[in-house]
Protein backbone atom coordinates (compact mmCIF):
# COMPACT_ATOMS: atom_id res chain seq x y z
CA UNK A 1 0.00 0.00 0.00
CA UNK A 2 1.51 3.62 -1.06
CA UNK A 3 2.34 5.82 2.01
CA UNK A 4 0.12 8.54 2.90
CA UNK A 5 2.50 11.54 2.22
CA UNK A 6 3.83 13.02 -0.42
CA UNK A 7 6.90 11.87 -2.13
CA UNK A 8 9.42 15.03 -3.06
CA UNK A 9 12.24 16.11 -4.52
CA UNK A 10 15.01 17.27 -1.98
CA UNK A 11 14.48 20.59 -3.38
CA UNK A 12 10.58 20.88 -2.82
CA UNK A 13 11.24 19.67 0.53
CA UNK A 14 14.03 22.12 1.26
CA UNK A 15 12.14 24.90 -0.54
CA UNK A 16 9.46 24.29 2.34
CA UNK A 17 12.45 25.50 5.12
CA UNK A 18 12.60 29.35 5.92
CA UNK A 19 14.93 31.54 6.43
CA UNK A 20 15.69 31.82 10.51
CA UNK A 21 13.93 28.54 11.43
CA UNK A 22 15.81 26.02 13.49
CA UNK A 23 15.83 22.49 11.82
CA UNK A 24 16.70 19.17 13.90
CA UNK A 25 18.39 16.90 11.69
CA UNK A 26 19.07 13.13 12.36
CA UNK A 27 22.27 11.28 12.81
CA UNK A 28 25.35 11.39 15.16
CA UNK A 29 28.59 12.02 13.77
CA UNK A 30 28.25 11.38 9.56
CA UNK A 31 26.30 7.97 10.49
CA UNK A 32 22.63 8.43 10.08
CA UNK A 33 22.47 11.95 8.83
CA UNK A 34 20.23 12.92 6.14
CA UNK A 35 22.10 14.32 3.29
CA UNK A 36 19.55 15.30 -0.11
CA UNK A 37 17.85 17.89 1.75
CA UNK A 38 20.59 19.71 3.32
CA UNK A 39 22.51 19.86 0.11
CA UNK A 40 19.08 21.10 -1.18
CA UNK A 41 18.79 23.76 1.50
CA UNK A 42 22.26 25.24 0.58
CA UNK A 43 21.38 25.20 -3.13
CA UNK A 44 18.67 27.05 -1.53
CA UNK A 45 20.15 29.28 0.58
CA UNK A 46 23.04 30.12 -2.25
CA UNK A 47 20.01 31.22 -4.71
CA UNK A 48 18.60 33.36 -2.02
CA UNK A 49 22.03 35.05 -1.30
CA UNK A 50 22.75 35.85 -5.01
CA UNK A 51 19.45 37.03 -5.16
CA UNK A 52 20.03 39.66 -2.16
CA UNK A 53 18.04 37.81 0.29
CA UNK A 54 19.17 36.82 3.52
CA UNK A 55 18.93 33.15 4.26
CA UNK A 56 20.40 31.25 7.46
CA UNK A 57 19.03 28.40 10.02
CA UNK A 58 19.63 27.22 12.73
CA UNK A 59 21.06 23.72 12.97
CA UNK A 60 20.83 21.12 15.89
CA UNK A 61 22.02 17.33 14.79
CA UNK A 62 23.52 14.74 17.23
CA UNK A 63 27.01 15.55 17.23
CA UNK A 64 28.95 16.29 13.98
CA UNK A 65 27.63 15.14 10.67
CA UNK A 66 28.61 14.32 6.85
CA UNK A 67 30.03 16.86 4.32
CA UNK A 68 26.40 17.13 2.79
CA UNK A 69 25.41 18.51 5.99
CA UNK A 70 27.39 20.50 7.99
CA UNK A 71 30.15 21.02 5.26
CA UNK A 72 27.68 22.41 2.24
CA UNK A 73 24.99 24.56 4.80
CA UNK A 74 28.49 26.52 5.88
CA UNK A 75 30.12 26.79 2.20
CA UNK A 76 26.75 28.34 1.56
CA UNK A 77 26.69 30.59 4.72
CA UNK A 78 23.62 28.84 5.82
CA UNK A 79 24.24 28.35 9.33
CA UNK A 80 23.30 30.81 11.68
CA UNK A 81 23.52 28.82 14.93
CA UNK A 82 24.57 25.61 15.39
CA UNK A 83 25.03 23.19 18.47
CA UNK A 84 26.28 20.60 20.28
CA UNK A 85 29.07 19.75 18.46
CA UNK A 86 30.64 19.81 14.91
CA UNK A 87 33.83 19.04 13.06
CA UNK A 88 33.59 20.25 9.43
CA UNK A 89 36.34 22.87 8.63
CA UNK A 90 34.42 25.30 7.10
CA UNK A 91 32.26 25.36 9.66
CA UNK A 92 34.60 25.50 12.01
CA UNK A 93 36.31 28.61 10.54
CA UNK A 94 33.01 30.27 10.74
CA UNK A 95 32.70 29.89 14.04
CA UNK A 96 35.88 30.73 15.17
CA UNK A 97 35.85 34.23 12.95
CA UNK A 98 32.50 34.78 15.19
CA UNK A 99 30.14 34.37 11.58
CA UNK A 100 27.69 31.56 13.37
CA UNK A 101 26.81 31.09 16.86
CA UNK A 102 27.92 27.71 18.28
CA UNK A 103 26.78 26.64 21.98
CA UNK A 104 29.11 23.70 23.35
CA UNK A 105 27.52 21.44 25.06
CA UNK A 106 27.19 17.87 26.85
CA UNK A 107 25.54 15.85 24.24
CA UNK A 108 23.11 13.66 26.88
CA UNK A 109 21.57 17.19 27.89
CA UNK A 110 21.18 18.35 24.50
CA UNK A 111 17.63 16.57 24.00
CA UNK A 112 16.11 17.48 27.16
CA UNK A 113 17.03 20.91 26.94
CA UNK A 114 14.94 21.06 23.59
CA UNK A 115 12.13 19.76 25.68
CA UNK A 116 12.72 22.08 28.33
CA UNK A 117 12.19 24.65 25.64
CA UNK A 118 16.14 26.39 25.99
CA UNK A 119 16.84 26.27 22.68
CA UNK A 120 14.09 28.14 21.36
CA UNK A 121 11.40 26.21 19.05
CA UNK A 122 12.04 23.48 16.28
CA UNK A 123 10.43 24.25 13.51
CA UNK A 124 11.27 21.16 11.49
CA UNK A 125 12.60 17.74 12.27
CA UNK A 126 14.55 16.24 8.89
CA UNK A 127 15.90 12.48 9.84
CA UNK A 128 17.23 9.80 7.61
CA UNK A 129 15.35 6.49 8.01
CA UNK A 130 15.21 2.96 6.53
CA UNK A 131 11.44 2.67 6.49
CA UNK A 132 8.45 4.51 7.21
CA UNK A 133 5.03 3.33 8.82
CA UNK A 134 1.78 4.90 7.39
CA UNK A 135 1.21 5.59 11.21
CA UNK A 136 3.98 7.53 11.14
CA UNK A 137 6.70 4.96 12.32
CA UNK A 138 10.24 5.73 11.61
CA UNK A 139 12.69 3.22 11.31
CA UNK A 140 15.86 4.68 11.85
CA UNK A 141 19.16 4.06 10.28
CA UNK A 142 23.27 4.14 11.33
CA UNK A 143 22.95 6.28 14.17
CA UNK A 144 19.67 7.45 16.85
CA UNK A 145 21.60 10.80 17.97
CA UNK A 146 18.83 13.13 19.36
CA UNK A 147 16.21 12.39 16.10
CA UNK A 148 13.64 11.28 18.73
CA UNK A 149 13.52 14.54 20.53
CA UNK A 150 13.48 16.66 16.68
CA UNK A 151 10.77 13.82 15.53
CA UNK A 152 8.66 14.93 19.38
CA UNK A 153 9.27 18.21 19.52
CA UNK A 154 9.69 19.55 15.81
CA UNK A 155 6.35 21.42 14.29
CA UNK A 156 7.12 19.16 10.80
CA UNK A 157 8.83 16.23 9.71
CA UNK A 158 10.77 15.82 6.82
CA UNK A 159 11.95 12.00 5.93
CA UNK A 160 14.83 11.06 3.78
CA UNK A 161 14.31 7.22 3.14
CA UNK A 162 17.47 6.03 1.95
CA UNK A 163 16.76 2.76 -0.23
CA UNK A 164 21.05 1.90 0.82
CA UNK A 165 20.00 1.09 4.47
CA UNK A 166 17.80 -2.34 4.21
CA UNK A 167 14.29 -2.00 6.03
CA UNK A 168 15.98 -4.77 8.14
CA UNK A 169 17.44 -2.16 10.50
CA UNK A 170 14.04 -2.26 12.15
CA UNK A 171 14.66 -4.11 15.52
CA UNK A 172 18.35 -2.51 15.65
CA UNK A 173 17.45 0.69 18.09
CA UNK A 174 15.91 0.89 21.08
CA UNK A 175 14.43 4.40 21.31
CA UNK A 176 13.68 5.78 24.65
CA UNK A 177 12.56 9.02 26.07
CA UNK A 178 12.80 9.86 29.56
CA UNK A 179 9.86 11.55 30.95
CA UNK A 180 10.59 15.02 32.10
CA UNK A 181 10.59 16.34 35.99
CA UNK A 182 8.70 16.36 38.67
CA UNK A 183 7.59 12.94 37.06
CA UNK A 184 11.05 11.43 36.21
CA UNK A 185 11.78 7.79 37.22
CA UNK A 186 15.02 6.13 36.89
CA UNK A 187 16.47 4.78 33.55
CA UNK A 188 15.64 1.08 33.90
CA UNK A 189 19.21 -0.24 31.99
CA UNK A 190 20.91 -2.37 34.65
CA UNK A 191 23.00 -4.06 32.14
CA UNK A 192 24.85 -3.02 28.51
CA UNK A 193 22.28 -5.66 26.64
CA UNK A 194 18.60 -4.28 28.50
CA UNK A 195 16.35 -3.48 25.73
CA UNK A 196 14.01 -0.32 27.30
CA UNK A 197 11.95 1.56 24.90
CA UNK A 198 10.41 0.84 21.28
CA UNK A 199 12.38 0.05 17.94
CA UNK A 200 11.10 2.68 16.08
CA UNK A 201 10.22 6.61 16.78
CA UNK A 202 6.56 7.42 16.19
CA UNK A 203 5.05 10.89 15.25
CA UNK A 204 1.55 12.03 14.61
CA UNK A 205 1.30 10.87 10.59
CA UNK A 206 0.29 14.62 10.35
CA UNK A 207 3.19 16.24 10.63
CA UNK A 208 5.29 14.33 7.99
CA UNK A 209 5.38 16.80 5.27
CA UNK A 210 7.11 14.78 2.54
CA UNK A 211 9.27 11.79 1.71
CA UNK A 212 12.37 12.16 -0.06
CA UNK A 213 13.91 8.95 -1.55
CA UNK A 214 17.38 8.61 -1.59
CA UNK A 215 20.22 5.93 -1.78
CA UNK A 216 23.61 7.65 -0.06
CA UNK A 217 26.46 5.82 1.80
CA UNK A 218 26.93 8.02 4.68
CA UNK A 219 29.79 10.14 4.58
CA UNK A 220 31.78 8.48 7.66
CA UNK A 221 36.07 8.90 6.40
CA UNK A 222 38.00 5.74 7.41
CA UNK A 223 40.53 5.85 10.26
CA UNK A 224 44.64 5.97 10.05
CA UNK A 225 46.37 3.26 10.35
CA UNK A 226 47.69 3.13 13.89
CA UNK A 227 51.10 4.90 14.40
CA UNK A 228 54.30 4.58 16.59
CA UNK A 229 52.67 6.98 18.84
CA UNK A 230 49.18 5.81 18.78
CA UNK A 231 49.84 1.82 19.17
CA UNK A 232 52.28 2.85 22.18
CA UNK A 233 49.06 4.75 23.78
CA UNK A 234 46.83 1.78 23.13
CA UNK A 235 49.74 -0.93 24.44
CA UNK A 236 49.86 1.58 27.88
CA UNK A 237 46.19 1.53 28.29
CA UNK A 238 45.79 -1.92 27.72
CA UNK A 239 48.64 -2.73 30.23
CA UNK A 240 47.12 -0.21 32.94
CA UNK A 241 43.62 -1.43 32.83
CA UNK A 242 44.88 -5.17 32.52
CA UNK A 243 47.67 -4.65 35.86
CA UNK A 244 43.96 -2.88 37.35
CA UNK A 245 42.39 -6.07 36.94
CA UNK A 246 45.09 -8.19 38.69
CA UNK A 247 45.37 -5.51 41.55
CA UNK A 248 41.26 -6.48 42.20
CA UNK A 249 40.18 -2.91 41.45
CA UNK A 250 38.82 -3.61 38.46
CA UNK A 251 36.60 -7.11 38.38
CA UNK A 252 37.54 -9.95 36.63
CA UNK A 253 34.96 -9.82 34.31
CA UNK A 254 35.75 -6.37 33.47
CA UNK A 255 33.73 -3.22 33.17
CA UNK A 256 31.68 -1.65 29.95
CA UNK A 257 34.00 0.36 28.04
CA UNK A 258 33.03 3.93 26.51
CA UNK A 259 35.51 4.69 24.03
CA UNK A 260 35.68 8.22 22.24
CA UNK A 261 36.66 9.53 18.43
CA UNK A 262 39.35 9.73 16.35
CA UNK A 263 42.14 7.72 15.26
CA UNK A 264 43.46 7.02 18.83
CA UNK A 265 40.27 5.61 20.26
CA UNK A 266 40.55 3.38 17.50
CA UNK A 267 44.16 2.34 18.58
CA UNK A 268 43.23 1.55 22.15
CA UNK A 269 40.53 -0.46 21.04
CA UNK A 270 42.70 -2.42 19.07
CA UNK A 271 44.70 -2.98 21.72
CA UNK A 272 42.41 -4.16 24.29
CA UNK A 273 41.44 -6.54 22.23
CA UNK A 274 44.82 -7.75 21.23
CA UNK A 275 46.28 -8.34 25.04
CA UNK A 276 45.76 -11.74 26.50
CA UNK A 277 45.18 -10.12 30.39
CA UNK A 278 42.20 -7.88 29.21
CA UNK A 279 38.72 -10.52 29.39
CA UNK A 280 36.03 -10.62 26.90
CA UNK A 281 33.95 -7.10 27.17
CA UNK A 282 31.22 -5.64 26.68
CA UNK A 283 31.07 -1.52 25.06
CA UNK A 284 28.53 1.13 26.11
CA UNK A 285 29.50 3.59 24.28
CA UNK A 286 28.34 6.86 22.68
CA UNK A 287 30.32 5.80 19.10
CA UNK A 288 31.31 2.46 17.59
CA UNK A 289 34.18 3.05 14.51
CA UNK A 290 35.71 0.41 12.54
CA UNK A 291 38.53 -1.35 15.23
CA UNK A 292 35.29 -2.92 17.42
CA UNK A 293 34.02 -4.43 14.40
CA UNK A 294 36.40 -7.32 14.23
CA UNK A 295 35.93 -7.90 18.05
CA UNK A 296 32.70 -8.32 17.89
CA UNK A 297 33.41 -10.83 15.15
CA UNK A 298 36.01 -12.71 17.37
CA UNK A 299 33.55 -12.33 20.53
CA UNK A 300 36.77 -10.51 22.25
CA UNK A 301 33.31 -7.88 22.60
CA UNK A 302 30.45 -9.46 23.40
CA UNK A 303 28.10 -6.50 23.00
CA UNK A 304 27.89 -3.22 22.02
CA UNK A 305 25.84 -0.42 22.92
CA UNK A 306 26.23 2.88 21.00
CA UNK A 307 24.10 6.06 19.59
CA UNK A 308 26.05 5.89 16.30
CA UNK A 309 27.51 3.19 13.81
CA UNK A 310 30.71 5.32 12.57
CA UNK A 311 31.84 3.14 10.26
CA UNK A 312 34.51 3.20 7.29
CA UNK A 313 31.92 2.46 4.14
CA UNK A 314 33.36 -1.18 3.66
CA UNK A 315 32.58 -1.65 7.51
CA UNK A 316 28.97 -1.01 7.00
CA UNK A 317 28.87 -2.49 4.37
CA UNK A 318 30.36 -6.02 5.98
CA UNK A 319 27.84 -5.28 9.00
CA UNK A 320 24.75 -4.62 6.78
CA UNK A 321 25.53 -7.72 4.75
CA UNK A 322 25.84 -9.58 7.98
CA UNK A 323 22.97 -7.62 10.06
CA UNK A 324 20.83 -10.42 11.49
CA UNK A 325 24.23 -11.90 12.77
CA UNK A 326 24.90 -8.37 14.87
CA UNK A 327 21.30 -8.28 15.74
CA UNK A 328 21.81 -9.51 18.87
CA UNK A 329 25.32 -7.82 19.66
CA UNK A 330 24.73 -4.49 18.63
CA UNK A 331 22.31 -2.06 20.12
CA UNK A 332 21.55 1.55 18.80
CA UNK A 333 20.34 4.05 21.59
CA UNK A 334 19.17 7.95 22.20
CA UNK A 335 22.90 10.19 23.24
CA UNK A 336 20.30 11.11 26.23
CA UNK A 337 20.60 7.25 27.10
CA UNK A 338 24.06 6.26 25.92
CA UNK A 339 25.97 9.08 27.77
CA UNK A 340 23.44 9.22 30.54
CA UNK A 341 24.96 9.89 33.30
CA UNK A 342 22.83 7.82 35.52
CA UNK A 343 23.26 4.48 33.45
CA UNK A 344 26.81 5.47 33.10
CA UNK A 345 27.35 5.65 36.90
CA UNK A 346 25.23 2.81 37.59
CA UNK A 347 27.35 0.82 35.22
CA UNK A 348 30.91 1.32 36.16
CA UNK A 349 32.28 2.52 32.73
CA UNK A 350 35.34 2.50 31.55
CA UNK A 351 35.45 5.60 29.71
CA UNK A 352 38.31 6.62 27.31
CA UNK A 353 38.73 10.10 25.85
CA UNK A 354 41.40 12.31 24.00
CA UNK A 355 42.47 15.52 25.46
CA UNK A 356 44.26 18.47 23.52
CA UNK A 357 45.97 19.22 26.29
CA UNK A 358 46.20 18.12 30.00
CA UNK A 359 48.36 20.56 33.06
CA UNK A 360 50.70 19.22 35.32
CA UNK A 361 47.61 18.88 37.93
CA UNK A 362 45.40 16.85 35.50
CA UNK A 363 42.79 19.33 34.22
CA UNK A 364 41.83 18.63 30.57
CA UNK A 365 41.19 20.43 27.67
CA UNK A 366 39.36 18.85 24.90
CA UNK A 367 37.92 21.71 22.81
CA UNK A 368 39.86 24.60 22.56
CA UNK A 369 43.17 25.24 20.72
CA UNK A 370 45.57 27.97 22.55
CA UNK A 371 42.41 28.81 24.48
CA UNK A 372 40.63 30.50 21.89
CA UNK A 373 39.75 28.69 18.57
CA UNK A 374 36.98 25.63 18.59
CA UNK A 375 38.18 22.84 17.33
CA UNK A 376 35.04 20.56 17.76
CA UNK A 377 33.42 20.25 20.94
CA UNK A 378 33.07 18.98 24.43
CA UNK A 379 30.75 16.17 22.78
CA UNK A 380 30.15 13.44 25.53
CA UNK A 381 33.62 13.18 27.09
CA UNK A 382 32.48 15.06 29.98
CA UNK A 383 28.90 12.81 30.39
CA UNK A 384 31.57 9.87 30.76
CA UNK A 385 34.38 11.38 32.78
CA UNK A 386 32.45 12.67 35.47
CA UNK A 387 30.46 10.07 36.01
CA UNK A 388 32.98 6.59 34.76
CA UNK A 389 33.78 3.70 37.32
CA UNK A 390 37.64 5.33 36.07
CA UNK A 391 38.06 8.13 33.45
CA UNK A 392 41.25 7.90 31.11
CA UNK A 393 42.50 10.49 29.00
CA UNK A 394 45.09 10.16 26.13
CA UNK A 395 47.07 11.66 23.91
CA UNK A 396 50.23 11.90 22.05
CA UNK A 397 52.78 14.21 24.31
CA UNK A 398 53.45 16.71 21.51
CA UNK A 399 51.71 18.13 19.03
CA UNK A 400 53.27 19.87 15.43
CA UNK A 401 56.58 18.23 14.75
CA UNK A 402 57.63 18.28 18.33
CA UNK A 403 56.74 22.01 19.18
CA UNK A 404 54.02 22.11 20.90
CA UNK A 405 54.28 20.10 24.52
CA UNK A 406 50.69 18.80 25.70
CA UNK A 407 51.42 18.28 29.08
CA UNK A 408 51.76 22.09 29.94
CA UNK A 409 51.61 24.32 33.13
CA UNK A 410 47.84 25.21 33.16
CA UNK A 411 45.36 24.34 30.50
CA UNK A 412 44.38 27.38 28.05
CA UNK A 413 40.55 25.91 28.12
CA UNK A 414 39.01 23.71 30.82
CA UNK A 415 36.61 21.31 29.73
CA UNK A 416 37.09 18.22 32.47
CA UNK A 417 38.92 19.30 35.51
CA UNK A 418 41.35 17.89 38.06
CA UNK A 419 38.75 16.54 40.29
CA UNK A 420 36.76 13.96 37.31
CA UNK A 421 40.64 13.03 35.49
CA UNK A 422 41.71 10.01 36.87
CA UNK A 423 44.31 8.61 34.91
CA UNK A 424 46.09 10.19 31.89
CA UNK A 425 48.46 8.14 28.79
CA UNK A 426 50.41 8.93 26.21
CA UNK A 427 53.09 7.04 24.44
CA UNK A 428 55.80 7.76 27.34
CA UNK A 429 53.34 5.96 29.74
CA UNK A 430 50.58 6.40 32.24
CA UNK A 431 50.41 8.75 35.14
CA UNK A 432 47.40 7.52 37.78
CA UNK A 433 46.32 10.74 39.47
CA UNK A 434 43.65 8.85 42.05
CA UNK A 435 44.48 10.13 45.48
CA UNK A 436 47.28 11.97 44.99
CA UNK A 437 48.04 16.04 45.70
CA UNK A 438 48.20 18.59 43.27
CA UNK A 439 52.33 18.32 43.53
CA UNK A 440 52.46 14.52 43.74
CA UNK A 441 49.32 14.63 40.60
CA UNK A 442 52.26 16.92 38.62
CA UNK A 443 55.32 14.54 39.39
CA UNK A 444 53.13 11.61 37.67
CA UNK A 445 52.38 13.35 34.79
CA UNK A 446 55.80 15.10 34.37
CA UNK A 447 57.67 11.87 34.70
CA UNK A 448 55.28 9.72 32.72
CA UNK A 449 53.34 11.10 30.46
CA UNK A 450 55.16 14.47 29.00
CA UNK A 451 57.77 14.46 26.14
CA UNK A 452 61.14 14.12 27.59
CA UNK A 453 61.69 17.67 25.72
CA UNK A 454 59.96 19.42 27.57
CA UNK A 455 59.80 17.58 31.65
CA UNK A 456 62.84 19.50 33.10
CA UNK A 457 60.70 22.82 31.64
CA UNK A 458 57.96 21.63 33.73
CA UNK A 459 59.69 21.09 36.31
CA UNK A 460 61.10 24.61 36.59
CA UNK A 461 57.66 26.14 36.10
CA UNK A 462 56.55 23.93 39.59
CA UNK A 463 59.77 25.88 41.08
CA UNK A 464 58.78 29.29 40.68
CA UNK A 465 56.18 28.69 43.83
CA UNK A 466 57.46 26.85 46.91
CA UNK A 467 54.57 25.89 49.77
CA UNK A 468 51.13 26.31 47.65
CA UNK A 469 48.80 23.42 47.96
CA UNK A 470 48.88 24.25 43.86
CA UNK A 471 51.83 25.70 43.05
CA UNK A 472 50.81 28.19 40.43
CA UNK A 473 52.48 30.92 39.46
CA UNK A 474 49.45 33.32 37.72
CA UNK A 475 52.36 35.66 35.91
CA UNK A 476 53.94 32.45 33.97
CA UNK A 477 51.36 30.00 33.76
CA UNK A 478 50.73 30.73 30.48
CA UNK A 479 54.52 31.43 29.12
CA UNK A 480 54.76 28.15 26.99
CA UNK A 481 51.11 29.07 25.13
CA UNK A 482 52.73 32.95 24.77
CA UNK A 483 56.14 31.92 23.43
CA UNK A 484 54.18 29.39 21.10
CA UNK A 485 51.85 31.94 19.70
CA UNK A 486 54.55 34.36 19.36
CA UNK A 487 57.91 32.10 17.79
CA UNK A 488 55.88 28.95 16.98
CA UNK A 489 57.91 26.71 19.10
CA UNK A 490 56.95 26.03 22.67
CA UNK A 491 60.38 24.64 23.48
CA UNK A 492 63.17 26.20 25.71
CA UNK A 493 60.56 28.80 27.55
CA UNK A 494 62.59 31.46 30.29
CA UNK A 495 60.56 31.35 32.95
N1 LIG B 1 47.91 22.61 20.64
C1 LIG B 1 47.77 22.96 19.35
N2 LIG B 1 47.24 22.16 18.41
C2 LIG B 1 46.86 20.94 18.81
C3 LIG B 1 46.98 20.50 20.13
C4 LIG B 1 47.55 21.39 21.07
N3 LIG B 1 47.70 21.04 22.35
N4 LIG B 1 46.48 19.25 20.22
C5 LIG B 1 46.05 18.91 18.99
N5 LIG B 1 46.28 19.94 18.14
C6 LIG B 1 45.99 19.97 16.72
C7 LIG B 1 46.71 18.85 15.99
O1 LIG B 1 48.03 19.24 15.65
C8 LIG B 1 45.83 18.64 14.78
O2 LIG B 1 46.06 19.71 13.89
P1 LIG B 1 45.94 19.48 12.30
O3 LIG B 1 44.49 19.19 12.06
O4 LIG B 1 46.40 20.80 11.75
O5 LIG B 1 46.84 18.34 11.98
C9 LIG B 1 44.44 18.85 15.36
O6 LIG B 1 44.61 19.65 16.54
C10 LIG B 1 43.77 17.55 15.75
O7 LIG B 1 44.65 16.83 16.56
P2 LIG B 1 44.69 15.24 16.56
O8 LIG B 1 45.82 14.80 17.44
O9 LIG B 1 44.64 14.72 15.17
O10 LIG B 1 43.35 15.00 17.32
P3 LIG B 1 42.18 13.95 17.19
O11 LIG B 1 41.63 13.88 15.82
O12 LIG B 1 42.61 12.72 17.87
O13 LIG B 1 41.10 14.72 18.10
C11 LIG B 1 40.23 15.92 19.91
C12 LIG B 1 41.41 15.10 19.39
C13 LIG B 1 40.48 16.21 21.39
C14 LIG B 1 40.12 17.24 19.15
C15 LIG B 1 38.92 15.08 19.70
O14 LIG B 1 39.05 13.83 20.33
C16 LIG B 1 37.71 15.78 20.26
O15 LIG B 1 37.10 16.60 19.59
N6 LIG B 1 37.35 15.48 21.52
C17 LIG B 1 36.25 16.10 22.19
C18 LIG B 1 35.00 15.31 22.06
C19 LIG B 1 35.10 13.96 22.69
O16 LIG B 1 36.02 13.64 23.41
N7 LIG B 1 34.17 13.12 22.45
C20 LIG B 1 34.25 11.81 23.08
C21 LIG B 1 33.03 11.13 23.21
S1 LIG B 1 32.71 10.40 21.63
Amino acid sequence: MPLPFPILSAAEAAAMIENGQTVGFSGFTPAGCPKAIPMAIAAQAEAEHAAGRPFRIGVLTGASTGDSLDGALARAKAIAFRAPYQSDPTLRAQINAGETKFFDMHLSVMPQMIRYGFLGPIHWAVVEASDVTAGGGIVLTTAVGAAPTFLQKAGKVLVEVNRRQSPSWLGMHDIYQPVDPPHRSDVPIYSPVDRVGSPLCTVVPEKIAGIVETDLDDETVGFAPPTDVTRRIGMHIAEFLASEIKAGRIPKTFLPIQSGVGDIANSVLGALGAHPGIPNFQMYTEVLQDSVIPLLQRGRVTFASTCSLTLSAEMIREVTAQLEWFRPRLILRPQEITNHPEVVRRLGIISMNTAIEVDVFGNVNSTHIMGRQMMNGIGGSGDFTRNAYLSLFSCPSTQKGGKISTIVPLVSHMDHSEHSVQVVATEWGVADLRGLSPVERAEQLINRCAHPDFRESLRDYLRLTKGQHTPHHLGAAFKMHLQFMETGDMRGVKW
